[in-house]
């Protein structure tokens, strides 16, 4: 479906050409004079120049060719030469009809769907889930629902961390408590127990003692050192713990981002990228790209205009033991292997920038990717307290996502009972769905590449740029929709007419740029522009709400129209949300 803007455009440029002036002098944008008039177009500014004429001439040889036919009920030339434009009410509200039969509300589908990997959540095995790991998994998790909904192929990888120290930590405790495990018999050549010898709470408890105790006891670091490096060489009863740990984990991991409403395609691990590491670490030496530096194998990947200093990548240790990079450059050639991905887009941390550039340039470099696969880094900001340091919990500890979680179920809780709108047996779910929002929708709503204060009592509210308030908005839209069916109404009869008054027209206008926000929300990866619209668009309707009389409307067709208008305003809404990874309840 053709875009509004595109459509003036097309009417203004017409113009433009008979007029006898270059056609690609209509260009029309939203007005920046909102008191003034809807949308402006300043070409006849821009083509003064060219024909020697001055702007308010062209503009006005422009307004006079465009006549009176028009879709504009206002074309006002204006000093010095903008030509001010108001759109007809009902041509308006043609177009939103159109919008509403469109599936995706007048969104283009991308003509070339693209494969795109998305790399996200990125927890750790063993370690409990903390709000760093919550921008990965928010941000991450809307970009791909994003992407789907512009029509290409998103594939969500948790990209397990389950590789590194943490688990020569855990191997190491579990054998200094309980050296008699089976997994720690050498001569053991049976099979090993199906079931773990520990729970998710165990485990939760064994890795922070082994972490705190390796960096007293250096002699405990190195055993653990050990333990890691022969898990990563294959050692059977370690290479069993670890399964243990990632079954035992990733069971808990599912159910932690369930009730985060975010859903991963594959459940891969740094583990799983280790088979391709001797091949691709042969290929670079064969072709000449690794070189042994003090015993490690690397690949330069300084750059000639490099500002700072971009040290080489580092693709084994000395003893031979894999790192980050090497997963990470191994996990590239399990990708283009399996999915042959037209880009690989990484939602993490702003401080792992550096090694991502050595990783994308060392498998740029070595030809991991084809010429045309896109590698990318969103990296996002940090999440801060109020005091403006990264988020601790009350005693300064750090702050595990789902207590966090908790509390501020809690308190939408207590805001939901006091405001007593629901019956009490829903508040708790209620209170679930509207807590999602508003972590969510508090995150998203900061570009995502700058910290942002987590501020528990702005986000939790009801009013102002927050998630609540958005829900807030279809809850009350959707109660209207539900007063006017209990008495008789039907919601598929009647079309939209032209608005009634500037806060209908506005709530219309804005609805308009639905397709054009959600496909630059994409081209950016930025889900901040998607709620940045549907906070406009949600006051947008309440202030609608405030002027007009909805369900006491008499003439029944102006009253099928609003509720048209109502039911669009809707389903842009909780699409939106949908894409943001929160929903509405049905009462709030
Ligand atoms: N596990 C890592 C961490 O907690 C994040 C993984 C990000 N993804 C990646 N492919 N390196 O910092």
């Amino acid at each position: 479906m053709e875009k509004l803007m595109d459509l003036m455009e097309r009417e203004i440029s017409a113009a433009f050409e008979k007029a006898g002036y270059d056609p690609s002098y209509g260009k029309v944008t939203v007005s920046n004079r909102p008191d003034l008039c809807e949308f402006q177009c300043n070409g006849a500014m821009a083509g003064a120049k060219t024909y020697k004429k001055a702007p308010f001439m062209i503009a006005e040889d422009v307004v006079a060719a465009l006549g009176e036919d028009t879709i504009f009920t206002k074309a006002e030339v204006v000093k010095p030469g903008f030509i001010n434009l108001n759109l007809k009410g009902e041509y308006l509200a043609g177009y939103l009809n159109r919008m509403a039969e469109d599936k995706k509300f007048g969104v283009t589908e991308a003509k070339e769907p693209k494969t795109i990997i998305i790399d996200y959540g990125g927890p750790n095995v063993a370690k409990p889930l903390h709000v760093g790991h919550l921008r990965s998994a928010i941000i991450g998790e809307s970009i791909k629902r994003i992407g789907r909904y512009v029509g290409h192929k998103m594939i969500g990888d948790v990209h397990l961390g389950d590789w590194g120290l943490q688990m020569g930590l855990i191997i190491t405790e579990l054998k200094h408590r309980q050296p008699e495990l089976v997994y720690f018999d050498d001569s053991f050549e049976g099979e090993y127990p199906a079931e773990a010898p520990f729970t998710i709470s165990e485990l939760e408890e064994i890795y922070p003692s082994a972490s705190a105790r390796s960096k007293e006891d250096e002699e405990y670091r190195n055993e653990a050192l050990e333990a890691t490096h022969l898990l990563q060489m294959g050692k059977r009863g370690y290479k069993a713990l670890w399964q243990h740990i990632l079954n035992v984990s990733v069971a808990d991991l599912k159910k932690n981002y369930a009730n985060l409403n975010v859903e991963f395609d594959l459940w891969k691990s740094e583990a799983d990228a280790q088979p391709y590491i001797p091949d691709m670490v042969a290929y670079m030496k064969e072709k000449g790209f690794a070189y042994e530096d003090e015993g490690a194998l690397v690949v330069d990947v300084k750059d000639e205009g490099d500002t700072k200093e971009i040290p080489p990548c580092m693709i084994l240790k000395s003893d031979g033991a894999s790192l980050y990079t090497t997963t990470d450059l191994a996990t590239i050639v399990e990708r283009m292997k399996l999915f042959a991905p037209d880009e690989i887009l990484y939602v993490v941390d702003k401080r792992q920038e550096l090694h991502f550039i050595q990783v994308f340039r060392c498998a740029r470099k070595t030809g991991l990717v084809k010429e045309d696969t896109r590698l990318s880094f969103l990296g996002f900001g940090t999440m801060n307290g109020k005091d403006g340091k990264p988020f601790k919990t009350r005693e300064g500890g750090v702050m595990r996502l789902e207590n966090l979680i908790a509390d501020i179920n809690e308190e939408m809780y207590k805001k939901i009972v006091d405001n007593r709108s629901v019956r009490d047996k829903d508040a708790g779910e209620t209170a679930k769905i509207v807590a999602l929002s508003a972590i969510k929708y508090g995150d998203l709503s900061n570009q995502a590449t700058k910290d942002y204060i987590f501020d528990v009592d702005r986000f939790t509210s009801f009013e102002g740029n927050t998630g609540p308030y958005i829900l807030y908005t279809i809850v009350r839209i959707k109660s209207i929709l539900n007063r006017y069916v209990q008495e008789g109404g039907d919601l598929l009869e009647g079309t939209l007419l032209a608005p009634v008054n500037e806060s209908e027209k506005n709530l219309m206008l804005m609805l308009t740029r639905f397709g054009a926000t959600v496909e630059n929300a994409f081209e950016e990866k930025a889900p901040h522009k998607i709620c940045a619209y549907i906070y406009e668009v949600s006051n947008a309707f309440n202030s609608f709400y405030h002027e007009t009389k909805i369900l006491s409307e008499e003439d029944k067709e102006q009253k099928q129209s609003f509720i048209r208008l109502l039911e669009l305003t809707k389903n842009m809404l909780e699409t939106s949300i949908d894409m943001l990874g929160f929903s509405a309840p049905e009462r709030m």
